[in-house]
């Protein structure tokens, strides 16, 4: 991986990959030159020019232009945020199966570009796509990451700083599993700064209680939902995410982060591919955090294995 230059290869130029593109030019100093690639070639220039035009308000100097594939071949990070939409009628497995065709389409040429960095994949369902990505692309596993939980975990973080009046940055939680519908929060790893919050709420001298804890889970859960429900598409949001995530690798952060990783053995699980605290730096993925969870939380985390690897068994390579 080159060290002097940092490149930035973002496929799909939709909602999600242009707010993402839009966060990485307005935070600055993430990377250098970003190439914009769509099936709609057409599309990707215009957002190329758009973006540009904006470069003098902004405090980056970066080259942003619509390339091709054999851009890849020395960026360090590509970025696949596209994908298809769900037909009428069409079964989620169907849609799985098309994206599927989609990412074959990419991450083929990616490959046979030279390309030698690292990926990371937003389209949805986040968890297999990823998967998909490192089955086709067979890179090893520490350079194949997804979003994974790391925007439910921001959304967690914010809903227990507004509950206990305390700046996120403060509470330590984390949303684990699949981006779905299995995704939970397991509450003994929560800490507001170092105190366990089940301490907090099972003190009798104050008003917090397990319930709240429960809606905050449930809100967080269902967030995309109500988004989707209110503006047809979520994706400001993961577009934040997708840049943190690219500022960590770039900045050899080794910061820890909910992203979607295959696991080797942690939690007793292997090959699935799951939203867990894993420390990213330079190379990807450093190492995964494996957390104590109790009983109850493997059981949890057990159900949201078994959702993914359902869903991916179903799947023709
Ligand atoms: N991970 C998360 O937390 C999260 C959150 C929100 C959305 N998403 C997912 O992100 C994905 C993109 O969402 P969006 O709102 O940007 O959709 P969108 O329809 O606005 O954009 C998708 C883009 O992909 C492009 N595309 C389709 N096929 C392609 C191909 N073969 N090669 C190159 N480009 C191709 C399309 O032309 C389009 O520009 C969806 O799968 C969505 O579910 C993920």
């Amino acid at each position: 991986m080159n060290t002097d230059k940092r490149k930035v290869v973002l496929i799909g130029t939709g909602m999600v990959g242009m707010s993402f593109a839009y966060s990485l030019v307005n935070q600055g100093g993430i990377c250098n030159e970003l190439v914009l690639i769509d099936v709609n070639k057409e599309r990707a220039n215009g957002e190329a020019m758009d973006l540009n035009h904006g470069l003098a308000f902004g405090k980056s100097n970066m080259r942003i232009y619509a390339g091709e594939y054999s851009d890849c071949k020395d960026a360090d990070i590509v970025v696949i945020a596209a994908g298809v939409a769900q037909k009428e009628g069409e079964t989620r497995l169907d849609l799985l199966q098309r994206n599927t065709e989609v990412f074959r389409s990419i991450v083929t040429p990616v490959v046979k570009s030279g390309f030698d960095g690292i990926f990371l994949v937003a389209t949805n369902p986040v968890d297999i796509m990823t998967r998909v990505t490192y089955e086709l692309s067979r890179f090893g596993a520490s350079r194949v990451i997804g979003t994974g939980t790391s925007l439910d975990t921001a959304r967690l973080r914010y809903l227990l700083g507004e509950y206990f009046t305390v700046d996120p940055k403060n509470i330590h939680a984390y949303v684990i599993g699949e981006h779905g519908d299995s995704e939970f929060v397991p509450l003994s790893q929560v800490m507001l700064a170092t105190k366990p919050v089940v301490s907090i709420l099972n003190d009798e001298r104050n008003s917090y209680c397990i319930k709240d804890m429960e809606q905050i889970e449930e809100q967080v859960r269902t967030a995309a939902y109500k988004i989707i429900e209110a503006k047809r598409a979520t994706y400001y949001g993961v577009g934040m995410a997708l840049t943190r995530i690219v500022r960590a690798i770039l900045g050899d952060e080794n910061s820890v982060l909910t992203v979607s990783c295959k696991l080797c053995g942690e939690y007793g699980e292997r090959n699935v591919f799951i939203g867990v605290p894993t420390i990213i730096g330079r190379n990807g993925v450093k190492e995964i955090v494996e957390l104590d969870l109790t009983e109850d939380e493997m059981d949890k985390f057990r159900a949201s294995v078994k959702v993914l690897n359902e869903n991916f068994d179903g799947l023709a390579l």
